[in-house]
């Protein structure tokens, strides 16, 4: 029988470590197979023919034409690429690589290459970090895997390390490959908290090439449909994990503080003048949005909330029959396109797999001018001992939303229109020791108070343990803990508008 031949992966080089002095002058770009093809080839006959003596075959894979393409550009000059083959379940090629079935996508990343003069400068380690974060967030696969080829199978190792496993070993000889493959719910969570913990560090190392965003990449080039809509509708990150019984308490104490706290904020923020309409996203149980709507700066306003939850929409609707609950998510409100001058996002964002999709629809209901008030923690700014930083840490290494996502959030907006205009940070802190003089941004908690900002820990398995030892040094100690609050006001820029 004849085999279909599978394009083989290749690297240009060993991973070395070196910090980039000069990246900034490097862009990343996603490009289209047809649109980059000539570059793209000419790259891969450089080094792969050129300087490794691989043969012509190994310059091209069948699948390019549909491959999402992620290249590092200095000037137009294309100096490194990676790329990502996307095969639906049944594919042919997976059963020659001896891959049984999985149900969802799998993703084969390859054809990784630079420029002999870029190497040594982490430019593709970079590229292919974020792209697999970036597919892990919105793409959602359920496997990835790559092909490894001749000499290069001594490499496994180092994938090894990345979270692959050694899947097969195929033909003979010149011929031989190894299969590399990351599958399963628990490694593909793992890999997925890997990736984007590398992501952060090279950001505070200073080594960061900004990779744009692949939501965006997509719906430009009319190909949205590769998006994980059916999995990103069902996702409900923060209630996945709770008991709503002791969750409920919890919230309705944190919005009677968050509205005193967003009080100076809201009447700060300059609101389009009434009759005007608000639309919050992830409005919960309503008790928020209810106490929200009675502020004087939106009176007049036409007030609705959208939730994906069935328990917290029936209570909702039951607690404040005079507002408007509507079943939605972030990815899709249901919401015709500009159709709303104000969206809030209260405690939302952290909790999203795809901040980059809910950035995409909010500015696609937005009216031109329109603002997109957003507030929420940012685990960045948590300040306190080791024993309970490392909890805070461990905990959101493992959650599939993100607790530091507001870091970035102006950044990854931006790309969607959304323009910051205003930043607020409010500092809860919570001390056993001498009662502290606060800063006019400052709210000072009850030791339990302080306590119950961590409780979200719990929700975390990985975390369990470490929990009561950190709770027990908490009570025992004086220590001092503190985390903000952000809130983050955005403009969605008029057409046209720079
Ligand atoms: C921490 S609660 C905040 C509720 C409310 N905004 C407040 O501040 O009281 C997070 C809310 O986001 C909702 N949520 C989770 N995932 C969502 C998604 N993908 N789209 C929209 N809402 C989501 C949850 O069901 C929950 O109501």
């Amino acid at each position: 029988m004849r085999r279909r031949r599978v394009s083989q992966d290749q690297h240009s080089g060993p991973w070395e470590l070196s910090t980039m002095q000069d990246e900034a002058e490097i862009q990343a770009r996603w490009v289209e197979g047809h649109e980059a093809r000539e570059q793209i080839i000419e790259l891969r006959r450089r080094v792969f023919t050129g300087e490794q003596g691989f043969g012509e075959d190994m310059v091209h894979h069948e699948r390019d034409a549909d491959a999402l393409h992620l290249c590092a550009m200095s000037g137009e000059t294309m100096v490194g690429a990676i790329a990502a083959y996307l095969y639906e379940p049944g594919a042919p090629e997976l059963a020659d690589l001896r891959l049984p079935k999985v149900d969802g996508l799998s993703v084969q990343i390859g054809k990784r290459v630079e420029l002999a003069e870029y190497r040594g400068r982490l430019v593709t380690e970079q590229l292919g970090t974020a792209m697999m974060r970036q597919i892990c967030e919105s793409l959602r696969p359920a496997r990835f895997f790559l092909i490894i080829r001749g000499s290069h199978r001594r490499l496994a190792d180092r994938y090894v390390r990345r979270g692959f496993v050694r899947h097969a070993d195929i033909g003979s000889g010149d011929d031989a490959m190894t299969v590399m493959v990351v599958e399963g719910r628990e490694a593909m969570e793992e890999f997925y908290a890997e990736h984007r913990a590398l992501s952060k560090r090279a950001a505070s190392d200073g080594r960061r090439l900004t990779v744009p965003s692949l939501v965006r990449f997509l719906a430009d080039s009319g190909r949205d449909d590769l998006l994980a809509w059916n999995t990103l509708m069902t996702e409900n990150n923060y209630l996945e994990p709770l008991s709503l019984t002791d969750e409920l308490p919890r919230l309705a104490a944190q919005g009677q503080m968050m509205i005193a706290e967003q009080r100076p904020r809201l009447a700060a923020t300059p609101f389009p003048p009434a009759p005007a309409s608000l639309l919050d996203i992830g409005t919960g149980p309503g008790d928020y949005l209810a106490a929200v709507a009675k502020e004087k700066v939106l009176s007049g306003y036409r007030v609705q909330g959208v939730e994906p939850s069935s328990q917290l929409l029936a209570r909702a609707r039951s607690a404040f029959p005079e507002l408007t609950f509507r079943r939605g998510s972030a990815y899709a409100t249901g919401e015709p396109d500009s159709s709303h001058d104000v969206i809030t996002a209260n405690f939302l964002f952290v909790h999203l797999s795809s901040p980059d999709l809910a950035l995409m629809e909010m500015a696609r209901v937005l009216r031109p001018g329109g603002l997109l008030y957003v507030v929420d923690v940012n685990d960045d700014s948590f300040r306190g001992p080791d024993e309970i930083r490392s909890l805070v840490e461990a905990h959101d290494r493992h959650y599939t939303g993100d607790r530091t996502v507001l870091t970035d959030l102006p950044r990854r907006a931006g790309e969607f229109g959304l323009v910051l205009e205003r930043r607020f940070a409010t500092t809860l802190r919570n001390t056993g020791g001498p009662e502290p003089v606060l800063g006019q941004d400052e709210i000072l908690l009850g030791r339990r108070e302080g306590w119950s900002l961590l409780s979200f820990v719990r929700s975390q398995k990985v975390a369990e343990d470490m929990f009561q030892e950190a709770e027990e040094y908490y009570f025992r100690t004086g220590c001092e803990i503190s985390l903000d609050i952000e809130t983050q006001v955005y403009r969605k820029q008029a057409a046209g508008e720079e």
